[in-house]
């Protein structure tokens, strides 16, 4: 057989191995699936054979292109679930606020933190070509650390203009460049200057964005920012209806700096994740566990928040909630696009094995955004996201931390890096 790419002689062809086709629980985390010294073929878009490097080039006789990957190990692309990528401005000026003792809530209510950027954004947006581009940059740093498949939430428009400019701009970036993009809409990710003291009228406008978000069919799921200073979970359970109405599919932001009740809202109305989790009650795991419902956990914000309070990763373990890791990228709580830095982290902070943690970064976050049937594994019928590392053993990618150790990134069967 004659394929379009052969990569042999890796140390460890991490496989991640998807044998339940769903989200990887409990001991499963542990499973990598690891072929040592391993090849993989690509033909097209596709994975078409895995194995031991001594068997596939038994069938495999020529590649058009052929990858040695001898002391690297190779792994599906990281995906990461969870961004707020399209934005105006930066906000070092409130972190330097941070490390003097001021808190994110605080700066929010001041009208500071969200709304700065929705300021920023809104004046970009009279071009919106500058915001495109920026997103842009920052989708090509991705994917040079081995991001192949990512979630872009909106939230930084908060007009009904603004807001679909945004979703306009994620479907524009779908098609200029190779990153895989799933789209959120998250109208309520806080009430706009405009509306201070007006909420009520607010989640009226929120509903309204949701109907021409769906007719334009620009979103995939609906997202709300559950916390003090934001919505509750009784004005997110109106605006997480609707969406599920519109046939939208649902995500949380909960338990960010208090446990509100956001968790058992969103396991109520069957999302596909609730998002942060910092803070969760025992019966909030228990509640995620039976309904299979992803916790995305981010440990980037509260290590960039420097509140040192990360969620209880292996608590949601030991209770069966299956875990998955994103950046959480956006210029407050969050400024990273690097997947192997947020490895590093749940690995010091949260205490995740490197093991689960790659499940966390790969296949779980794949069926954290529905698409564990396409990527986040090394499969034969799966896509070919593969990224090659330069390090013999897996151990090694949360060990060396803050360094890119990515060699190579494949997506759709292409080497773009
Ligand atoms: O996930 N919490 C709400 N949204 C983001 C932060 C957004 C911002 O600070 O601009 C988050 O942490
Ligand atoms: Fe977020």
């Amino acid at each position: 057989m004659i394929v379009d790419i052969l990569i042999k002689n890796a140390s460890e062809l991490v496989t991640v191995r998807d044998t339940r086709r769903s989200a990887k629980t409990k001991g499963d985390m542990e499973d990598l699936g690891i072929i040592r010294n391993g090849a993989l073929a690509i033909e097209g878009k596709d994975i078409v054979a895995i194995g031991e490097t001594n068997k596939i080039l038994t069938t495999i006789t020529r590649a058009k292109t052929v990858i040695d990957a001898t002391d690297s190990i190779v792994l599906p692309g990281f995906v990461d679930c969870h961004t707020h990528l399209v934005f105006g401005g930066s906000r070092e000026d409130e972190f330097i606020q941070k490390i003097e003792g001021k808190s994110y809530l605080e700066i929010l209510q001041r009208n500071g933190g969200i709304l700065s950027t929705v300021e920023k954004t809104r004046e970009d947006l009279a071009s919106p070509r500058v915001l495109m581009n920026r997103a842009q940059t920052f989708l090509d740093k991705m994917l040079t650390f081995g991001t192949t498949t990512a979630e872009i939430k909106t939230g930084y428009g908060l007009s009904t203009q603004s807001e679909l400019d945004l979703l306009n701009i994620i479907a524009r970036l779908k098609e200029s460049q190779p990153i895989d993009l799933v789209s959120t809409f998250l109208g309520a990710h806080a009430v706009p200057k405009e509306y201070e003291n007006r909420k009520a009228d607010y989640i009226r406008l929120v509903l309204d964005m949701l109907e021409r978000a769906k007719t334009e069919g620009l979103a995939e799921y609906c997202d709300v920012f559950v916390e003090e200073g934001a919505f509750s979970p009784l004005e997110a359970r109106t605006i997480l209806k609707q969406a599920k109405k519109q046939g939208l599919k649902l995500k949380l932001h909960a338990g960010e700096f208090n446990d509100m009740g956001g968790v058992e809202l969103g396991a109520e109305l069957g999302a596909t994740s609730i998002d942060h989790l910092d803070y969760i009650s025992e019966r909030g795991m228990e509640l995620m566990a039976q309904k299979k419902t992803i916790g995305v956990l981010l440990p980037g914000v509260p290590f960039h928040l420097m509140t040192n309070k990360y969620a209880p990763a292996r608590k949601l373990i030991e209770a069966g909630v299956p875990i998955a890791l994103a950046t959480d990228f956006n210029p407050g709580s969050c400024p990273t696009l690097s997947m192997q830095m947020i490895i590093a982290l749940a690995c010091r902070q949260m205490k995740l094995t490197p093991a689960e943690a790659i499940s966390a970064a790969t296949i779980n976050a794949a069926y954290a955004l529905d698409r564990g049937d396409k990527t986040g594994s090394i499969e034969v019928g799966k896509r070919a996201d593969i990224i090659v590392l330069n390090i013999p053993r897996h151990q090694q990618l949360p060990y060396w931390f803050a360094m890119n150790l990515v060699a190579k990134v494949i997506k759709n069967g292409v080497i773009i890096y």
